[in-house]
């Protein structure tokens, strides 16, 4: 997932130019500074009359080898899609996405003449004896979950080799790829996104399912408002942080959104976890900045595990103190000290989405997020409204600006008296 929206594509104009640039960000195969370096390239080739296509630049600057561009352009291989064309009982139509793991296809069920979107791993999991087991335990499982905001799963099977996850086609765009176009979300909507993920995931935690992988390529958005939280029920890997980090130059999902007790590899990991990693999502979306960036996937584990955060309302001081607070103790690097259940997150996000106060936030921080604040963070000037005029102490150089405009004023009326009374 790009740290930040690319700002790429929307010049060179083609759509898969677009695409491109993203993936290849996405599997860090490039940084976003070399694929607009070439993009500039390409605009001054087609401004001289000799236009080529950005993955021909990119291969020719040796930024990326032709067979890294292949791979980014059809992560499934040969074998994969002809073996796909004959999964009984579905009809495969057209590939719609594809992340680090699979591919997704959109394909007819047959028997019941509906759309479905099929989802197939690749090899390398279907011979690990142990993930088959899970991914068919768990996908069977979620199955009997149903909710209008979670993407229904339907069914899980194997053919030629491949297994596969079959669920509802939601016809739609995902979070990821609204931030994607540089959108950085009001307060108001993403929290209207972030409260239909909650209720998908209170209902999916009261039966005993934790998701492990929420993040905004894993919302999906209906062009009616409704939004669907993906993948719950696709077995993970069983170590989220070694999966990560065994990743690592592929295009894995960096671990922007992972809780703290993921990426210690912790054996009990429950609901606490997603909500963790929900309020990961929702700064990103507000502020336009992931929680944690490193230059590796090692590095922004490490930080989601020490490095205090910066609170979101230091970054888009438009955010209210409510807001910032929920994140805050969602994202609170002691589980204990995050919302003891999903439904008290709702309480407080619906709280604070009808410009209440939260209920639950205040209690439990993180001292040290306070000794942060109160230490002058730079960020906390400046600020006009919102969490660090709250906070003790974070007002100090308010008070101090305030007493000496006072003094100022004072002087001045002091300066007025006398002159007028001397020319009295
Ligand atoms: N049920 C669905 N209906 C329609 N499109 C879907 C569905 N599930 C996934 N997609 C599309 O397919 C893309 C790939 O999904 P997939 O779950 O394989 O990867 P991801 O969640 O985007 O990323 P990652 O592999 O990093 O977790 C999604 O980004 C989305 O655009
Ligand atoms: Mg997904």
């Amino acid at each position: 997932m790009a740290t930040e929206p690319i700002p790429v594509g929307q010049k060179t104009g083609t759509g898969s130019d677009t695409y491109l640039a993203r993936a290849l960000v996405d599997a860090r195969l490039a940084t976003a500074e070399e694929v607009q370096a070439c993009i500039n390239k390409q605009q001054k080739l087609a401004a001289a009359g000799t236009p080529m296509q950005l993955s021909e630049v990119l291969v020719r600057t040796g930024v990326v080898t032709a067979s890294q561009l292949k791979r980014i352009a059809n992560p499934a291989d040969d074998s994969m899609s002809q073996s796909l064309q004959q999964i009984p009982g579905f009809q495969i139509m057209q590939k719609i996405g594809s992340g680090a793991m699979a591919s997704v296809y959109k394909a007819k069920q047959l028997s019941l003449d509906r759309i479905v979107a099929v989802k197939i791993l690749p090899k390398r999991l279907s011979e690990d004896p142990e993930f088959v087991k899970r991914f068919i335990a768990e996908g069977r499982a979620a199955a009997k979950l149903n909710h209008n905001n979670i993407v229904q799963a339907i069914d899980v099977g194997e053919y030629a080799g491949y297994h596969y996850f079959v669920m509802e086609f939601v016809d739609g765009r995902t979070v990821y790829d609204e931030m994607a176009k540089q959108r950085v979300y009001e307060e108001k909507a993403a929290l209207d996104i972030i409260i239909q993920i909650a209720k998908a995931l209170q209902h999916s935690h009261e039966r005993g399912f934790i998701h492990r992988d929420v993040k905004p390529k894993n919302i999906m958005l209906t062009k009616d408002g409704t939004a669907k939280l993906a993948d719950m029920g696709l077995a993970r890997q069983a170590n989220d942080a070694a999966a990560a980090e065994a990743e690592k130059g592929r295009a894995f999902g960096t671990p922007y959104y992972i809780s703290p007790e993921q990426v210690r590899g912790v054996p009990d990991v429950d609901f606490r976890a997603d909500i963790y990693s929900l309020g990961a999502t929702l700064y990103h979306m507000v502020t336009g900045k992931v929680p944690f960036e490193g230059a590796s996937p090692a590095a922004i584990m490490q930080k989601h595990l020490k490095e205090p955060l910066i609170p979101p309302d230091h970054l888009n001081p438009r955010l209210s103190t409510g807001l910032a607070e929920v994140v805050e103790r969602m994202m609170a690097k002691d589980r204990n000290k995050r919302y003891a259940s999903t439904s008290d997150l709702l309480t407080d996000l619906e709280r604070i989405a009808r410009g209440e106060a939260p209920l639950q936030a205040r209690e439990g921080f993180d001292d040290k997020l306070l000794e942060n604040l109160t230490t002058g963070d730079e960020a906390a000037e400046g600020v006009g409204s919102g969490y660090a005029q709250n906070m003790p102490g974070a007002g100090k150089s308010g008070v101090n600006a305030g007493l000496v405009a006072a003094a100022i004023v004072e002087g001045v009326l002091i300066i007025i008296l006398l002159v007028v009374l001397i020319m009295k």
